[in-house]
């Protein structure tokens, strides 16, 4: 294939059909996007679409306007502002990494690879694009969207995770030496809005000419993926304690493992055998945080992790102002949260999940 007029092609209909977004400069324009911008869309954008990421990209802009800004506010507050985004690692890497870019570079981001890569919570996808579209380099984006246009490009039948070289290398050779930027991304929205998984609109694909998968009718059964292993299922039962006023029992984790620092309502361990009650032998009413009249609300939340899967049985109970907490709740870590205020606070989605599943209404 010919790159140049693939790139050509691929920016012509950039120019004319690219997203705005709010990270974003428009095409072909003298401005180049601000590396504030850039990393943090590009770290929100990981493992959730871009509807998702949008207000989320927002409000910490409104929050936090320069790097400065993010780097001297605590953790805690942002994850509150990450809550539901998901992969809470990528809050803690981001506030590590302003705080890095403000002590190392006095808050100017380095445009170096090796300088980027560094950083905390930067690998070489986002080391990439933010060399390409916040320093207008010529370095090669490849995300899962551009795999999956360059494996129709080329026709690439193999399974994909066996294919991840080959992709990188023909995705390098494709990018041009102008207009990088424009060009990484014109790939990641060609992905998105054109050559998408399913029924890709070849009809109105600016590369087709270009493309083997399409003169071969196969464009939409690339690229190949080997079939997905189910996931351990862990369980456990959630304990919803709301006060007379409305408050609701919260307790911060630990500060290690998974969801730290982050909020939770009270529970069991997570179990990885059902019939163990809470893992370690005990009743599951060992765990409760406090003595009340427990009711079962029919049915499960369920959750998916990287790793497992979550099946959790949810209890409630209602409590007077007075109601000391059992020492097995682990009180020093306990907060009673106003119902207004729990929408804002540092809950993970599927402790969002239990709450509004044992109110029987939305956060
Ligand atoms: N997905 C990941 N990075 C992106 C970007 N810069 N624009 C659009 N979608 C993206």
């Amino acid at each position: 294939m010919e790159n140049v007029a693939h790139s050509a092609r691929l920016l012509k209909w950039y120019d004319v059909h690219a997203r705005p977004l709010p990270w974003r400069v428009a095409p072909n324009s003298n401005r180049r996007a601000d590396p504030y911008h850039v990393w943090l869309s590009e770290i929100m954008l990981q493992q959730t679409v871009v509807k998702t990421v949008i207000p989320y990209f927002e409000t910490f802009l409104q929050n936090w306007p320069t790097v400065h800004d993010l780097a001297d506010c605590a953790l805690e507050d942002v994850l509150k502002r990450w809550a539901g985004l998901g992969y809470y690692a990528r809050a803690r890497n981001l506030h590590a990494c302003a705080r890095m870019v403000v002590e190392r570079y006095g808050g100017v981001f380095p445009t170096s690879e090796k300088e980027l890569l560094a950083l905390p919570g930067i690998g070489p996808y986002t080391a990439a694009a933010i060399r390409a579209i916040a320093f207008d380099q010529p370095a090669s984006v490849v995300d899962g969207n551009v795999e999956r246009v360059v494996a129709r490009l080329y026709a690439l039948k193999k399974p994909l995770r066996d294919i991840k070289v080959l992709i990188r290398q023909k995705a390098a050779r494709l990018t041009p030496a102008k207009r990088p930027g424009d060009y990484a991304q014109a790939m990641m929205d060609l992905g998105a809005t054109v050559c998408t998984p399913k029924s890709p609109a070849c009809d109105r694909c600016p590369v087709r000419e270009n493309c083997a998968a399409r003169q071969q009718g196969c464009a939409a059964a690339l690229p190949v993926r080997a079939p997905k292993k189910a996931k351990p299922l862990r369980t456990g039962t959630a304990f919803l304690v709301v006060r007379d006023d409305g408050a609701v029992l919260l307790r911060q984790r630990p500060a290690k493992g998974l969801l730290a620092k982050m909020l939770e309502v009270p529970a069991t361990p997570w179990c990885r055998k059902p019939e163990d009650g809470d893992c370690f032998g005990a009743p599951v009413e060992a765990s409760a945080p406090v003595e009340t009249n427990w009711q079962c609300v029919p049915g499960f939340v369920t959750h998916s992790f990287t790793h497992f899967d979550l099946r959790l049985e949810v209890r409630t109970g209602r409590v007077g102002q007075e109601q000391p907490l059992l020492h097995q709740a682990f009180p020093e870590r306990c907060r009673w949260v106003p119902r207004r205020r729990l929408a804002g606070e540092a809950l993970p989605g599927v402790m969002r999940k239990i709450i509004s599943y044992g109110l029987g209404e939305p956060l």
